[in-house]
């Protein structure tokens, strides 16, 4: 009796006690939704009230169609000359990852091409084609050309797992059609890339760079194997090289800037950190139109740019589900012992964020390390970015990442979105990651079924 008591009251007391920290995955700014919505979640309680219309303003701004100038609507007019797509989350649908097309005949619809040849810009970035400049922009307004059409070709392989069963693996061939402005210059470097989702970045932003530079110099020390990179960025805002975090090189240093580059690049509007209209000296065109509008650049004020930054600030993380299931957990152990954790690293903590101070001080559960890696041959788009190779890509954050079915219709994976599940995406591992693809490659069939759960749980 005695016993049975003292049992109880340990279930009992074991009950109150505060959730596991890996719950909370998005520390104060995590949400429990695991809808279809759940990567749109505003975490309003931690949001000072007076901010309420800014985040609400920022909100419709990313999900705003853009229009054309002039208009009548000037604050979401000024879309083109070239474009991409007319908004936003026409390539990150409720705030998730895009989609590669399935086959050549398709129309890349959330995802584009970025170019250059060999050498570098001004400060140090890539060197854009001469006649389309760094991204193939599908669309003209009125009077002026698309650049022309890009699609991918798939090829297909199969990769055999230890006790049987193969996987068959496809990769993108990029093919150009259309092209406005003549033949792609002959040392073309191209780069196919589908939108990432677009939660938890103001908590990513508000880790320490030396606390990021200290995994790098940990990865090092272990001599695993594994050894991440810093990207170093311009920084139009600060006129400096910083950290690059964002982007799938890390190419971008901040949130704002990210975005900025996103409204210059996809959509052709112009801010106050890519003020100049986006229009290579071949394509005639797209000036004239621009001198014809007579429109003021930047295009964007300062004040939307900053709402556009406050809502990808707060957007929250979705926490992890189905952690006390066993096999869960024994695919969390999996993780940490095929050594998916040294990229993938499960906890961070926030900084000082002064921009944002409710941000500051928070421990994460993102699952990497911001840092850059050879990812072998197979995954390399041979087009350095700063100072991240053709072969290397930011660990992208895990968190999230099992709701990408419910909030998307599909978990296509991987820079360019040729995974079209997790088994593929880790298939597709190698250079630094070559030892845990292995892993995985050799575990029992139960054991790789866990290490997926634990994936699709977080
Ligand atoms: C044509 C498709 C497309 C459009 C339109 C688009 N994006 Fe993206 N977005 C991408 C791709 C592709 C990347 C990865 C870019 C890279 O690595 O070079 C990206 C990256 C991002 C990132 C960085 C995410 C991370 O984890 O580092 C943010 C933030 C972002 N976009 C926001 C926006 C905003 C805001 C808009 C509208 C102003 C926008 N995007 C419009 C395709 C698009
Ligand atoms: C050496 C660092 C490294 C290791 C170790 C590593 N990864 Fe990755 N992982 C990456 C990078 C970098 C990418 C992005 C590659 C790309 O997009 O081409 C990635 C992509 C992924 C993706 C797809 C994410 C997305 O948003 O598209 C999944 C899932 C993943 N890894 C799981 C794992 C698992 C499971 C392991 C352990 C078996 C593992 N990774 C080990 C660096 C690593």
């Amino acid at each position: 009796m005695k016993q049975k008591f003292h049992t109880l009251l340990a279930l009992s007391l074991l009950s109150l006690l505060p959730l596991p920290v890996w719950a909370q995955a998005g520390g104060d700014f995590s949400t429990p939704d695991a809808s279809r919505e759940a990567y749109s979640q505003i975490p309003w309680q931690r949001i000072p009230e007076n901010l309420w219309d800014k985040v609400r303003s920022g909100r419709a701004l990313v999900r705003q169609t853009w229009v054309i100038s002039p208009s009548i609507e000037p604050r979401i007019a000024g879309l083109g000359p070239t474009y991409n797509r007319p908004a936003c989350i026409s390539c990150h649908p409720r705030n998730g990852r895009g989609e590669a097309p399935a086959t050549q005949d398709e129309p890349m619809r959330s995802m584009l091409v970025r170019l250059s040849i060999p050498g570098k810009d001004a400060h140090g970035g890539p060197n854009p084609e001469p006649a389309y400049g760094d991204q193939l922009n599908e669309f003209g307004i009125p009077g002026v050309p698309g650049e022309g059409e890009a699609c991918l070709e798939w090829e297909t392989r199969r990769e055999r797992l230890a006790g049987g069963g193969e996987v068959e693996l496809r990769a993108p061939k990029i093919r150009f059609r259309q092209l406005a402005h003549g033949a792609l210059h002959s040392k073309l470097m191209t780069s196919a890339r589908v939108a990432p989702p677009i939660f938890g970045l103001g908590l990513l932003e508000a880790v320490p760079e030396a606390d990021i530079l200290a995994l790098a110099k940990a990865q090092k020390a272990a001599r695993q194997g594994v050894q991440g990179q810093a990207n170093y960025v311009w920084d139009a805002a600060q006129q400096r090289h910083t950290l690059g975090r964002f982007g799938l090189k890390a190419n971008q240093p901040t949130v704002r800037q990210q975005i900025a580059g996103a409204l210059a690049g996809d959509m052709g509007i112009t801010s106050e950190l890519s003020p100049v209209p986006n229009c290579p000296p071949a394509q005639t065109a797209c000036a004239a139109i621009q001198g014809k509008i007579g429109e003021k650049h930047p295009e964007l004020s300062a004040a939307d740019l900053d709402e556009m930054t406050l809502y990808h600030y707060i957007l929250a993380v979705p926490e992890p589900r189905r952690q006390d299931e066993p096999q869960v957990k024994a695919g969390r152990a999996l993780f940490a012992a095929a050594g998916c954790v040294s990229c993938h690293q499960p906890e961070l903590k926030t900084g000082a964020f002064p921009a944002f101070p409710a941000l500051g001080g928070q421990t994460i559960h993102p699952y990497t390390d911001l840092l850059l890696h050879d990812m072998g041959q197979g995954l390399a788009d041979n087009r350095p970015d700063y100072r991240a190779s053709g072969r290397q890509w930011r660990t992208p954050p895990l968190w999230g990442i099992g709701l990408a079915q419910t909030v998307n219709g599909h978990a296509y994976l991987l820079h360019d979105g040729r995974a079209r599940n997790f088994l593929e995406a880790i298939l597709w591992h190698d250079g630094e990651a070559r030892k845990s693809k292995e892993r995985v490659r050799r575990m029992s069939t139960a054991e790789r079924e866990a290490l997926l759960a634990f994936l699709e749980a977080l």
